[in-house]
């Protein structure tokens, strides 16, 4: 039997837990980045502990409501976006640091922290934790964790996945669990199932708590700007630099991008003449790194691999080069980009990028397209966009529509249609260009295991077979 759930009665019986349901601030939490969906949250919880998500989760299967356990809502894939009246967790109040061990460099905190919060708390430790990414000034760190975030370290230190010593968790039946949250080092007694938790898009379960490993604090970095007249010499300049350097980042981006984030950011060209690339490339500095550089770079100019280049000879310029790439994605907002954040093996970059060009520049297409993204790790955020942004919905049908032909691409690549972004909604429809029918399968018996009702995240990822899609009787 379904009954009509008030937000009064859930205010009432979920006390002391706020709740609120006023339009506007609904309509803020119900979506990510991404403003593709018509949305339609029936209240947003702000629990302050452990315990309080238990009984959201708990009250949710008595009545049959289905949850969307919310961070910083920066994803891009409409991962923690409301089409269901579902009730949004939001991790807001769950934002307190709980402790720091310098001796075993462990940090435990609530997932609603703020991943620069944590980078600020645990540099005054003089410790480091290494994922980064753009949006570092609002993203939570449970939000990184529910999508194994990636970022710009990835070619030095690896995804989330590799940070995440324990996790304490609801389960979708309202079960605790405790994960390895005191972070021991050696835990082999069986299944890791924290692991299952990172990347599931809070499908299921809800993080509570976390415990995150920790580094030694990099030396000062060193930055390079380059500019390159082909991926193929991109991929020189990748594979020369790697091998005299330990690379911290190595980002690209091309014309495109460039000329939106200099019109955003009113920056200027960073060299004399345009060129179809730009790599920044980072590196902890040595004593020989000037050295180094003055060598790479000469090299690189003589054989033809770099067209231009600078260094950063202190840290406002290192921050003026970095300008260039980490405000691409906001420059591009304006434009309501199609978004892919794409995998492909590293070698197979440049051949990638011959096949799939033509298909925007195609006469019934005539898109835009901007490529940038964590070219050392494969990763390629390519985004396209129309001149003038018009026609949303024939705009994104169109790319739908070329969606096949690209994805089939990358298949034959052996990439990924999701590198660091995640499946969420925008994603599901393509799931099957990188995980065969069986892996969906198993995947969604997971899911059954952890949230018997199939509460949590509903849509995300994948369908459940099972699911009749009916809609939160919480009004
Ligand atoms: C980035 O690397 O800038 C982010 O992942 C954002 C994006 O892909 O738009
Ligand atoms: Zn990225």
């Amino acid at each position: 039997m379904t009954i009509s759930i008030t937000t009064e009665f859930i205010r009432k019986t979920l006390y002391p837990i706020e709740v609120i349901d006023t339009p506007d601030i609904l309509k803020q939490y119900a979506h990510d980045t991404l403003s593709c969906y018509d949305t339609n949250a029936a209240a947003i919880l702000f629990p302050e502990n452990t315990e309080q998500v238990q009984n959201i989760v708990q009250f949710a299967k008595k009545h049959h409501l289905k949850l969307i356990p919310s961070g910083g809502r920066t994803g891009m894939t409409g991962g923690a976006t409301a089409i269901q009246h579902e009730l949004i967790i939001s991790m807001d109040k769950m934002n307190h640091i709980l402790s720091i061990n310098k001796t075993e460099r462990l940090i435990t905190c609530q997932p609603g922290v703020i991943l620069q919060t944590l980078h600020e708390y645990v540099e005054l430790h003089r410790l480091f934790y290494p994922i980064t990414l753009a949006a570092k000034g609002s993203c939570q760190i449970g939000g990184t964790i529910a999508t194994n975030a990636g970022g710009v370290h990835v070619v030095k230190y690896g995804n989330t996945r590799q940070w995440v010593a324990g996790l304490k968790i609801i389960t979708g039946n309202g079960d605790y669990l405790d994960l390895n949250s005191r972070g021991l080092m050696k835990n082999n007694t069986g299944y890791a199932l924290h692991e299952l938790i990172i990347g599931s898009e809070g499908t299921l379960g809800i993080i509570t708590e976390v415990t995150l490993r920790l580094t030694q604090l990099p030396k000062k970095p060193m930055t390079l700007l380059l500019s390159h007249d082909s991926l193929h010499h991109v991929m020189t300049c990748f594979n020369t630099t790697k091998q005299s350097i330990t690379l911290l980042a190595f980002e690209f981006f091309d014309q495109s991008s460039l000329n939106q984030v200099m019109q955003h950011q009113t920056l200027q060209q960073p060299f004399q003449n345009e060129a179809p690339f730009y790599t920044l490339i980072e590196w902890e500095a040595t004593p020989d790194s000037e050295e180094l550089v003055f060598q790479l770079l000469e090299k690189g100019l003589s054989e033809g691999w770099v067209s231009d280049g600078v260094f950063s000879q202190n840290e406002t310029q290192r921050e003026q080069f970095w300008q260039y790439r980490e405000h691409i994605s906001e420059a591009l907002r304006q434009d309501q980009p199609y978004k892919y954040d794409l995998s492909i093996p590293i070698a197979s970059i440049p051949d990638f990028y011959e096949q799939v060009m033509p298909l925007f520049q195609q006469d019934s297409m005539r898109l835009q397209s901007a490529w940038f993204g964590h070219i050392g790790d494969g990763n390629i955020h390519l985004n396209v966009f129309q001149s003038t942004p018009n026609m949303q919905t024939e705009f994104y049908a169109k790319c739908e529509k070329l969606n096949q032909t690209l994805f089939a691409y990358v298949k034959k690549y052996g990439g990924s249609i999701s590198a660091e972004h995640g499946i969420g909604l925008l994603k599901k429809p393509y799931l099957s260009f990188s995980r065969s029918a069986s892996e969906v399968k198993l995947m969604q018996q997971i899911k059954t295991i952890f949230d018997p009702y199939h509460l949590l995240n509903p849509g995300k990822i994948f369908d459940m077979p099972s699911d009749d899609h009916h809609q939160n009787s919480a009004v």
